[in-house]
């Protein structure tokens, strides 16, 4: 079983089993995170590109939980010269199995530099492939056509931002669902500040009548439990 907790943003929790993974963990300066950086678990943090809303707490937390963190090979240099003990660098395209199931690094348009400046190599997407369930998270990305092959994964669950302005927005991201064809579909990157505010429940609307992906709109702090796929 595996339960997806959405914190806001682009920052989920993904737990299987006994294993706590958090994705672009953004807390201390997220006007919606339901919860601090003191207070969650991780046994692994994956952090999609190097921009602020998305590296968050992780050094932080990675020092307090032991975490090991997955990232680039570029922001993984980065991390652990900024006091990250344990990391993994994989880089686009590259898989590895780790005791919770296959993670691969997968193409994301968009930019990634660090917050001092630092170059942080390409932003990426996160497929995680549990064994049961297979998990797409598309970090910061505009729209591209490698959706399609992606397509081809059988992913049961996406998580794609909606936000626009910085990202896809809703019309974009709908063109992305019916390349992705996931079995559901969640938004995200959306309504942490008003740039980026959106409408989720119309855009959910839309996925339904016009993708076959069936659309699930969470509240901040909401855990979807897959299980039912
Ligand atoms: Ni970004
Ligand atoms: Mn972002």
């Amino acid at each position: 079983m595996l339960k997806l907790t959405w914190y806001s943003h682009a920052a989920w929790e993904i737990v299987t089993g006994e294993t706590h993974i958090l994705i672009d963990p953004f807390f201390s300066d997220n006007p919606l995170a339901p919860i601090t950086a003191a207070e969650v678990s991780a046994d692994y943090i994956v952090i999609t590109h190097g921009h602020g809303d998305h590296l968050g707490d992780a050094i932080p937390i990675a020092q307090r939980t032991g975490a090991t963190i997955i990232a680039n090979a570029e922001i993984a240099r980065w991390v652990r010269s900024h006091g990250a003990e344990n990391v993994h660098a994989q880089h686009i395209g590259g898989g590895f199995r780790y005791p919770f199931g296959y993670l691969k690094l997968t193409p994301a348009v968009h930019g990634s530099s660090l917050p001092d400046g630092s170059y942080g190599g390409m932003p990426a997407g996160v497929l995680i492939d549990f064994g049961p369930h297979t998990v797409y998270h598309a970090g910061d990305t505009g729209l591209f056509a490698g959706m399609q092959l992606l397509g081809e994964e059988d992913i049961d669950v996406a998580l794609l931002p909606i936000g626009d302005n910085y990202t896809m927005g809703p019309r974009d991201a709908l063109r992305a669902v019916n390349l992705l064809r996931p079995r559901v579909v969640i938004p995200m990157h959306y309504n942490t500040w008003e740039i980026i505010a959106q409408d989720a429940h119309a855009w959910a609307a839309r996925v339904a009548e016009e993708t076959s992906s069936r659309p699930l709109v969470l509240e901040v702090g909401q855990t979807y439990t897959v299980n039912e796929l």
